[in-house]
């Protein structure tokens, strides 16, 4: 008799095949498309040292504070039209952190970031690597929503990026997935755009390991591109397997 996959399984790779389809391939072999995580690329690239990986000891209770410290914040503008504040989730021992830019209307009115259409594609592709929302963590560089949208100014990202900063390191991720132009040019202090920048690992000052990538908002707008993303997922993936967390 043989063992059905479990549902979970079933999902997953579901996922990750109509993802991967959506980028534009056309095969998979048999490692890609039906382990948990792709095996690890040949040849090995020229990654990043591991950052110190002395965990905080108590990280979900780190971010509690942090959370209580922010309170009902009035720091910047965006607490005028904001309706809740979007603090982040996800698992606070987090290998991954993937960071966006803000909040939109969803996010708004729910209080959880990604929730949206950019969401939806977000939740696809965190899936297709393999991984639950639950297990990674998920936040943005200002926690409350532009007015229609609007991309945050200098002087939001600047006071609000300082709380990202403090998320960081508390969760120490072992990489982080910095989506779209804000999310990169406020981690990295850098105006190169995206494509230049996506396709390797860049470090933030401590020396954690940030993949500059598009925004799920831009691939819904620019669907070519989701190929690009899967190839940045994929150095995350190969670092990872490289990089087992002790
Ligand atoms: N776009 C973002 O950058 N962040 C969200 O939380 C939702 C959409
Ligand atoms: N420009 C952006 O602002 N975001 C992207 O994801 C790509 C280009």
């Amino acid at each position: 008799m043989t063992t059905r996959p479990s549902e979970d399984f079933l999902a997953q790779l579901r996922e990750r095949i109509l993802f991967l389809r959506e980028s534009g391939v056309v095969a998979l072999n048999r490692a890609e498309g039906l382990q948990p995580i792709p095996s690890p690329l040949a040849p090995a690239r020229d990654y990043p040292a591991q950052s110190d990986p002395l965990p905080i000891a108590d990280p979900e209770g780190a971010l509690e504070e942090l959370r209580a410290e922010i309170g009902d914040c009035t720091r910047c503008r965006l607490c005028e039209k904001r309706t809740r504040l979007v603090f982040g989730t996800g698992n606070p021992r987090a290998r991954v952190m993937f960071v966006g830019e803000g909040p939109g209307y969803e996010e708004d009115r729910q209080g959880l970031p990604f929730v949206g259409k950019a969401g939806q594609l977000l939740n696809r592709i965190i899936r297709a690597m393999g991984m639950t929302r639950e297990e990674v963590y998920i936040a943005n560089v200002v926690k409350c929503r532009p007015p229609d949208n609007r991309t945050p100014l200098p002087d939001e990202t600047a006071v609000c990026s300082e709380f990202l900063r403090e998320q960081i390191s508390i969760i120490r991720p072992q990489v982080i997935a910095a989506l779209g132009s804000v999310a990169v040019g406020t981690l990295l202090q850098t105006s190169t755009s995206i494509s230049r920048l996506r396709g390797e690992f860049r470090t933030l000052a401590d020396g954690t390991p940030v993949m500059p990538t598009f925004h799920p908002a831009y691939l819904l707008r620019n669907p070519e591109k989701k190929k690009e993303v899967w190839e940045d997922m994929k150095i995350i993936l190969d670092f990872l397997a490289r990089n087992p967390r002790v």
